[in-house]
């Protein structure tokens, strides 16, 4: 077991879109099984490859937060999605800071699995939140880029002044 070390804003990693994912190696394994360690021992339902400095498209969930259910994605992507809904979201790499974001209220997202077999899921209610937030993630953009144009702007001053 090892829990990493979460990268926090204004952290480059973060804002930088991540590179897929070729072949899924020992070393991709080992990483997933450190993010999901991580995941849990911050309390997260949900982590992205480039929060633990790794700038590749992965992302581990587990939005029951039950050990052993966690769900793992490399190579994520959108395919369809439909609604939307207004909910108050937060961010392990930006802490104590948390603002309600729109987003899709149903998606669909085409991705491979531990096998590394191509998967299809539909994400509603959280999942779909975290699929579009771990997402945003590995394409360089947080949350607070989702706030609206005055809003982020305040967002990013506020938490440039925290450290
Ligand atoms: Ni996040």
């Amino acid at each position: 077991m090892a829990v990493l070390s979460v990268i926090k804003y204004p952290h480059k990693v973060l804002q930088t879109k991540t590179a897929p994912v070729v072949h899924i190696t020992d070393t991709e394994r080992k990483l997933v099984k450190d993010m999901i360690d991580t995941m849990y021992a911050e309390n997260g339902v949900g982590l992205a490859a480039n929060q633990v400095g790794v700038s590749q498209r992965i992302f581990v969930a587990s939005p029951d937060q039950v050990k052993g259910r966690e769900l793992v994605f490399f190579n994520p992507r959108i395919v369809k999605q439909e609604g939307a809904i207004k909910e108050f979201e937060g961010c392990l790499s930006i802490p104590e800071f948390y603002e309600p974001v729109r987003r899709a209220k149903k998606v669909w997202m085409r991705a491979t699995n531990m096998k590394g077999e191509t998967v299809e899921v539909k994400g509603e209610g959280l999942l779909s939140r975290i699929f579009q937030h771990e997402i945003d993630h590995l394409n360089g953009i947080l949350f607070i880029d989702r706030l609206g144009f005055l809003k982020s702007k305040t967002a990013r001053k506020k938490l440039s002044k925290k450290g």
